[in-house]
């Protein structure tokens, strides 16, 4: 009934301000409520590792959200519904950043040397790192004078987005020892979500495989 609504409503600009002001107080009430629980004991036994969860969990959730705007905008064909894009995959990388801060200051307790031991050792570490990085240049690269300045590159480097959602899938189940459906639920939903986009996912892949073959082709002819 709702979808039926929203395909004959027209979304207008005030919609969505409003829709994003939601956004905002939802996700920063849920983080600091996260946080405030935590260190008044009110998380159970494991506060850190609960926190992990909700904060490794939201980032996911957020950027899977992130990755369905453009398809549903296409589909309901309500073009206004692609500037929620950006605060949404802001958000994830807000939860992604305290994910890993609180992970560094609660697990690690600020121990860098620890922090490259474990990246070389435990390998969904390391994959839930170069996923950080991606989501780290794409926000610093979000805003609309970057957006301007770049171009055409700028596409090409959002388009990284899809790399870093399967590093983090993989991540994911590679973080736990037992219960893989949920995992594997998620890892299912990001396919589904890949399908749908396929051209710009393979992009990253694609333009990498382009340069290599000119610049060996241009070899061959100087050969
Ligand atoms: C340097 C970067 C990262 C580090 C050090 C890190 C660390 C961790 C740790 C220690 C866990 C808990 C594993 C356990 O329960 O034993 C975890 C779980 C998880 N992480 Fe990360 N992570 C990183 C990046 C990311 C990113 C970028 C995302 C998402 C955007 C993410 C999403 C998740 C999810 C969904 C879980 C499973 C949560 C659960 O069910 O408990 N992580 N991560």
């Amino acid at each position: 009934m709702g979808f039926v609504l929203i395909k004959f409503t027209r979304i207008t600009p005030a919609h969505t301000f409003w829709i994003k002001l939601a956004l905002h107080v939802i996700a920063l009430s849920l983080l600091l409520m996260t946080y405030y629980q935590a260190f008044t004991d009110q998380l159970g036994a494991d506060p850190v590792k609960a926190i992990l969860h909700f904060t490794g969990i939201g980032a996911f959730n957020l950027l899977l959200i992130s990755l369905l705007i453009s398809p549903l905008a296409k589909y309901l064909r309500q073009g206004q519904l692609v500037t929620l894009r950006r605060p949404i995959g802001l958000y994830a990388f807000v939860y992604a950043a305290c994910h890993f801060t609180s992970y560094l200051l609660f697990e690690l307790q600020l121990e860098w040397s620890l922090l490259f031991s474990e990246l070389l050792k435990r390998p969904y570490i390391s994959v839930g790192f170069v996923a950080l990085l991606i989501l780290s240049m794409l926000a610093t690269t979000s805003t609309k004078s970057i957006q301007k300045r770049m171009g055409r590159a700028w596409q090409k480097t959002h388009n990284w987005v899809y790399v870093a959602s399967l590093l983090v899938a993989l991540h994911y189940i590679w973080s736990v020892k037992s219960e893989l459906i949920q995992p594997i639920i998620y890892a299912l939903i990001l396919l589904v979500l890949l399908i749908t986009r396929k051209a710009k996912f393979l992009k990253p892949f694609k333009s990498r495989l382009h340069k290599q073959t000119n610049t060996e082709q241009t070899k061959k002819k100087l050969a």
